[in-house]
């Protein structure tokens, strides 16, 4: 297993930033590549797609179109993008971590462009894309603001942009909610012998901007038209806007 903690930072991933963060989330993501997409349908229990899907329909994707699926990971996003642009649409997935997008290529071969890329650096011209997708991504990025100016940067204007991430449950039911996640999350993880990433997933989601935060900051960064919605009873939300 890859080590994620080292004598000189002891911290746990979810209290790190920056530099310390990156590559910690990095590694951690390298280390459980081969189990990612059974261990994701337990935590959901089976209605991560359901999310992705409902994402996909909030920005309308059309026949033909360039879509740039940011953080893809084991590629769960594409077959949706690709089912919505067919075969003259153009599909690209780029993420950090390399095992990740090794297992997405193994599904995906030469039907998509897969590409390492930071979120923070894409390699990219600018207003290269009519859309983009992010699926649990964007929390796992020191620099969010960053994240979210290069997601616009790349772009057309008008593009349409969506990330579906984890949230704080609110209300009544969230307390509960949230210890439920919290508790059962980690005890999966477990199963598969990784805790710590499985602990990161709740305790990352608590660090993460709130939903009014987000929104204030896809604004910022050149997005209008900004709306949410929570899946899950509030412990998954999708943001979505167009850019200016
Ligand atoms: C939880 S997975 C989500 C994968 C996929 N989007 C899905 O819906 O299942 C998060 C992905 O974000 C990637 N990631 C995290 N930080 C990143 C960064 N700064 N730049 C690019 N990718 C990053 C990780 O490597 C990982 O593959």
């Amino acid at each position: 297993m890859t080590k994620v903690k080292t004598p000189s930072d002891p911290q746990p991933i979810w209290q790190r930033e920056g530099e310390a963060k990156r590559e910690a989330v990095r590694e951690m993501f390298a280390d459980i590549a081969p189990t990612y997409d059974r261990v994701n349908t337990i935590v959901s229990t089976g209605q991560d797609e359901k999310w992705r899907r409902a994402a996909v329909e909030a920005i309308n994707l059309q026949p033909g179109e360039s879509v740039l699926d940011l953080c893809s990971g084991t590629g769960a996003f594409l077959p949706h993008i690709m089912a919505k642009v067919g075969e003259a649409g153009l599909v690209t997935g780029v993420d950090f971590c390399a095992p990740m997008l090794a297992e997405a290529k193994t599904k995906f071969g030469e039907k998509v462009s897969l590409q390492v890329g930071d979120a923070t650096e894409l390699p990219f011209q600018a207003e290269s894309f009519d859309a983009m997708t992010v699926g649990w991504g964007l929390r796992n990025v020191p620099d969010l603001d960053r994240a979210l100016s290069e997601a616009a940067r790349v772009l057309k204007p008008g593009g349409r942009f969506v990330t579906v991430d984890m949230a704080r449950p609110r209300g009544l039911i969230g307390p509960i909610s949230e210890w439920a996640c919290g508790t059962i999350v980690p005890l999966v993880g477990r199963v598969f012998g990784k805790t710590e990433a499985y602990t990161y997933l709740p305790k990352s989601a608590q660090r993460f901007a709130s939903r009014e935060e987000l929104t204030a900051k896809m604004e910022k960064a050149g997005f209008s038209d900004v709306q949410f919605k929570d899946f899950y009873f509030g412990n998954i939300c999708m943001h979505w806007g167009v850019k200016k």
